[in-house]
């Protein structure tokens, strides 16, 4: 691989069930390492459904995660309701977060109570500052954040050629998805992602092939998951076997 690859790495499992069986292990394995250093564990969990096993698999530990050490932040929401089937944190409170011994004061949701998609990304904003203690002009450094990819190349709510991927200055912001009925939404920026110490993407199924191909190895730079790139973080991508079937070169 090329030399900005150096922090990289793609690992190809039989399927599904393994990426989340092994995106498990990782995640204990930096919750851990981070908690013995620093005392706490900062995380960023998508929606979608890629990752849903896998916040049964960490609902379900014998041994449970620190979760009084450990802090929740989501990547992006829609501006629905929690109590909403769209809602990506009440998917993550029904899976994960009700059946695990985790202090409400640890859990930052996106809020979508209020006036509007721009309030909330304000709200989420301020949020993120005063927990991270960051100023104005530094953005705040998640220990760990799980992204998904779209067909389309969208990661988090960050979609092909909106403004969004132009963001400089705020940690998350609103946006507005491509597509008359989508929901308005409230994202992280590129610039937080990019600043995480370590970002694991879980991609999985054939119909994603094409677009972890032009990712991977075209680096299509329109495409936002190109974009994601950690200045001194690690960058995991963990594939399903369907996910990485177009992947033309060895990779590690
Ligand atoms: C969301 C996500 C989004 C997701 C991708 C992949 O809330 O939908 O944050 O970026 O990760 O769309 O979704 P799937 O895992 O459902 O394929």
């Amino acid at each position: 691989m090329t030399k900005h690859h150096e922090n990289r790495k793609v690992i190809i499992l039989e399927n599904a069930e393994k990426v989340a069986e092994f995106t498990t292990v990782k995640l204990i394995e930096i919750a851990e390492t981070t908690i013995a250093g620093t005392g706490r564990f900062t995380v960023a969990l998508s929606g979608g459904k890629t990752p849903v096993t896998l916040f049964q698999k960490l609902a379900e530990l014998q041994k449970p995660l620190s979760w009084d050490r450990t802090h929740i932040f989501i990547v992006d929401e829609r501006f629905v309701p929690f109590d909403s089937e769209e809602s990506n944190y009440g998917m993550i409170r029904r899976i994960l977060l009700s059946r695990v011994k985790i202090p409400d004061e640890n859990i930052h949701p996106i809020r979508t109570d209020t006036g509007s998609s721009q309030e909330s990304a304000e709200k989420y904003e301020e949020e993120l500052r005063s927990f991270f203690k960051t100023p104005l002009n530094e953005f705040p450094k998640m220990n760990l954040i799980l992204l998904g990819m779209g067909e389309d190349g969208h990661t988090a709510s960050l979609f092909p050629g909106t403004a969004a991927l132009h963001e400089t200055v705020h940690p998350a912001i609103a946006v507005s998805p491509p597509g008359k009925t989508e929901k308005q939404r409230i994202s992280l920026t590129l610039p937080l992602i990019n600043n995480a110490e370590n970002i694991i993407f879980m991609v999985s199924g054939k119909q994603k092939a094409a677009v972890v191909r032009d990712v991977l190895e075209r680096e299509i730079e329109l495409l936002p998951a190109s974009q994601v790139r950690p200045g001194k973080g690690n960058l995991f991508f963990f594939l399903d076997e369907g996910a990485g079937s177009f992947l033309f070169r060895t990779q590690s």
